[in-house]
Parts: C-alpha cells; structure tokens; sequence
C-alpha cells in the first residue's frame, strides 16, 4: 500500500497500487488536520466501501460502551442512512464526505476529556461512559439525510467546468438538538439529562437562544450539557477545518 501524500491542508492521497488481494482497493485519504486523518476505502469502480476506519470506530464505540434496550435498532436505522457518508456542514467545519462522523467521534474524544479534567479520575460518578457516548455520538443524529450534492459552473483555466457543492434538504425540519433527541428517543429510552445535553447543544448558536431562551437557566441546573456544548465546539475549532 502505498499513500501520495501532500502537505497542503484537504489535500488527496491517493493509493494506486495493486497489492494482489481479491478485494483491490483505491484509498483516498483526506488530510482535514493536521492531527486528523482518516481513510475511504472504494472498490475499483470507485463505489464507496461501507468499510471506512471512523466508521468502524463509531460502531465499535456503541458496540462497547452503550447496553441499552433498542441501540440495535437505532445502529441498523444509521446503517440505511447517510450518516457515514455525509458532511457535517455545507460550508462550516467538516465539510467534506465521511466529516459528519469524524465530527462526531471528535466531539466524543473532547467530552471525555473535559469530563476527566472537571471532574477528575472518577468522572463516571457524574456521568456514566454509557451517558458520554450516547450523548456525543447522537448529538448530531439530525443531520442525517439532511446534505445534498448539488453542481455549479466554474470556470477553470478558461474552460467551463461543473463542481459539486453541498446544499441543504432537510427530510424533517424539526429543529437542530431537539431533533436529535426526538429521532434518538424513538429508538433508545434517553435520561432527562442526556435529552438536555443533546438538545442544547449549540449553546448561544441555537436559534432558540437568539430568540430568548434563557440558557443561564439551562446551564445552572444541568452544568453536564454545558460541559457537552464547550466539547462540540472544541471539537468544531480545535480539531476540524474548512474546506475551500
Ligand atoms: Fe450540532
Ligand atoms: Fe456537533
């Protein structure tokens, strides 16, 4: 296996060597930043392979640390959406294939962090490893089926070329954290504060905030669901990028 890689920031490596196994593959990988790269495996008719490392991670981490009644059938829902495929953001942070999950499993890794940091070693007597991952890795369950790729015309090197671009078709606009709580209760039973921590999420970027709702409130009586909030946006700045 062989990668190209390339220094610039989003850049494309690309695996073309045969390596004799029966599954031949192509490996595109993304460098998003400079401590963050993942790999999309694609079979040789470039179709994407549902085999991906943050993928496998993100089901791995469910696999170990959720046992709640229902999670089978909220992972079998994930699986027929575009979860593992889809941007976290048209144009904001991650914006690329697959950004949606490792957005996620970002956020997943800075809660916990922040979670040791607050509340030392014994953490798990505030908030189980059952609560943090459920929390981070559904916290943005409601932008699923959401992303579509549209075209426009851009002229490159004096000839008219068609680049694609992610748009917004929302399928359920319900809302941003609230939708993710309705879709996740519909499979799993969630705890009053993991609904909290999931539905305010976006902290002061919530619509519902600019329009009035007191986060002050929300925040003193569930100090949890700003711990999650400083984790999204920790993880949105700190580990994530802009596409161009
Ligand atoms: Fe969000
Ligand atoms: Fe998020």
């Amino acid at each position: 296996m062989q990668f190209l890689e390339s220094s610039t920031l989003n850049s494309v490596a690309i695996d073309v060597s045969s390596s004799g196994d029966k599954s031949f593959t192509y490996i595109f990988m993304i460098k998003v930043a400079s401590k963050v790269n993942y790999c999309y495996n694609y079979n040789k008719n470039g179709d994407f392979m549902e085999t991906n490392e943050n993928k496998i991670k993100y089901l791995d981490l469910i696999k170990n640390n959720i046992k709640r009644e229902g999670i089978e059938n909220l992972v079998e829902w994930l699986n027929k959406t575009d979860f593992f495929v889809s941007p976290a953001s048209t144009k904001y942070h991650s914006n690329v294939e697959g950004g949606l999950c490792l957005h996620t499993l970002n956020v997943y890794n800075r809660f916990l962090k922040i979670l040791e940091s607050e509340y030392g070693k014994n953490w798990q007597d505030y908030c189980s490893l059952e609560s943090a991952t459920i929390i981070a890795l559904f916290h943005d369950i409601c932008k699923v089926d959401t992303y579509t790729t549209e075209f426009r015309n851009v002229k490159e090197n004096g000839v008219w070329i068609q680049k694609p671009y992610y748009a917004v078709n929302d399928k359920l606009p319900y809302g941003h954290g609230e939708k993710s709580v309705y879709i996740v209760n519909g499979f799993i039973r969630l705890t009053r504060e993991e609904a909290m921590c999931i539905n305010w999420h976006m902290g002061e970027y919530d619509m519902r905030a600019k329009a009035g709702v007191s986060l002050t409130d929300i925040y003193y009586k569930y100090p949890l669901a700003l711990l999650f909030h400083i984790a999204d946006v920790e993880a949105t700045y700190l580990d994530e990028r802009i596409t161009k």
